[in-house]
């Protein structure tokens, strides 16, 4: 990677995605002289760990931008709504991943595997996806480059991190209740969610889908380029702790066969197959925690229409779902020479 001068902030470091995003510049040694961590006002002065030492929080302010070339955002939706666009306005380019910017038009939707070509038309802010519309786009596109999608019926099984570290607490307390015979308390989630699903993601919307499937319709169409995509979602909250998983029937206009799906994806960035069901070998959360890439398997035809096929994908939703996809973005940036600060 060119190396720049970048003055890089993360905004919403002492939440689950923004310890991540630090955690993830540091690993993949991203080309900053400095590194900020900003936070509410609650957690100001607390320290987070960064390369051999601390960094210690600071309060998110109007100014926090005036010496910054990069900000990665994870502080929820409202903060982006009000910061992200100071923050432009002060040079200072913006990778949000919150949902407040992912429709707006002006604002390229971006996953650097599917669609890096769109962060040449950026002004200032960039949204980074739903961690569950980004693993999905990163195994649909290679397929529909191959045979073009029709329609996909998609149901998801995700983690309590992507709510952040209070559901984290919420379930491990939960679960220590409820083996010590007391009644476990909900605060994040309206019912309990240790042994339990719910079927309830985001808010309930007037068509009665959830915001969280509706955004995988409309993250998806946006990212790919293509609104003659149908989609169809059910999104899930599970009780595992870190990693997504998606069970995904994909109809193509062209026959794909699940052999030259696997071929199609061995060859695709970012993909690993997954797929040997006779020595029990499919993508588990249990083993995508942690890791970069996006998992394919239990890759089967669809008996009942003439073009479909069957897919289990997972994927870390906190490292490619969120940080590592938002860093991967910013990687693109400075090597595209798209942010006006890097060569300072
Ligand atoms: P804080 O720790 O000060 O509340 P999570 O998604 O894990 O819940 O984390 C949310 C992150 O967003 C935290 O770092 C949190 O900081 C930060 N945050 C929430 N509200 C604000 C705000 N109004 N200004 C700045 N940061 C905020």
């Amino acid at each position: 990677m060119k190396s720049g001068q970048l003055r890089v902030g993360v905004v919403g470091a002492t939440g689950a995605v923004g310890r991540e995003m630090l955690k993830t510049l540091e690993q993949r040694d991203f080309p900053a002289t400095q590194v900020r961590a900003l936070a509410s006002s609650r957690s100001a002065g607390q320290e987070v760990p960064f390369r051999d030492g601390q960094l210690v929080v600071e309060e998110l302010n109007e100014n926090s931008f005036q010496d910054m070339d990069l900000a990665l955002f994870s502080a929820g939706g409202s903060t982006s709504e009000k910061f992200a666009p100071i923050a432009a306005r002060a040079g200072c380019v913006v990778v949000d991943n919150s949902s407040a910017w992912r429709m707006a038009p002006e604002v390229p939707l971006v996953v650097p595997e599917v669609n890096p070509d769109d962060l040449s038309w950026h002004k200032g802010i960039i949204a980074n996806p739903n961690c569950s519309t980004i693993q999905m786009v990163v195994v649909l596109k290679p397929l529909h480059d191959a045979g073009r999608i029709k329609r996909v019926v998609v149901s998801t099984y995700q983690a309590v991190s992507g709510t952040g570290q209070k559901a984290v607490q919420e379930l491990e307390t939960q679960i220590r209740q409820m083996f010590n015979m007391q009644e476990p308390e909900a605060a994040v989630y309206p019912y309990q969610i240790a042994f339990n699903c719910l079927p309830h993601i985001d808010v309930f919307l007037d068509n009665d889908y959830t915001k969280e499937e509706m955004k995988m319709v409309l993250e998806t169409q946006k990212i790919m380029g293509d609104e003659t995509i149908r989609l169809t979602a059910t999104a899930v909250r599970v009780p595992v702790f870190y990693g997504h998983s998606e069970s995904v029937n994909v109809e193509t206009e062209r026959k794909i066969s699940p052999a030259e799906a696997r071929v199609i994806f061995s060859q695709a960035p970012g993909i690993k197959v997954l797929d040997n069901p006779r020595e029990k070998i499919y993508p588990m959360p249990i083993h995508a925690a942690g890791e970069d890439l996006t998992f394919v398997g239990r890759i089967r035809e669809d008996e009942t229409i003439a073009n479909g096929l069957n897919l289990w994908i997972v994927a870390d939703n906190l490292r490619k779902g969120a940080a590592l996809n938002a860093v991967q973005i910013a990687e693109v940036l400075v090597q595209r020479g798209l942010i006006p600060g890097a060569d300072r």
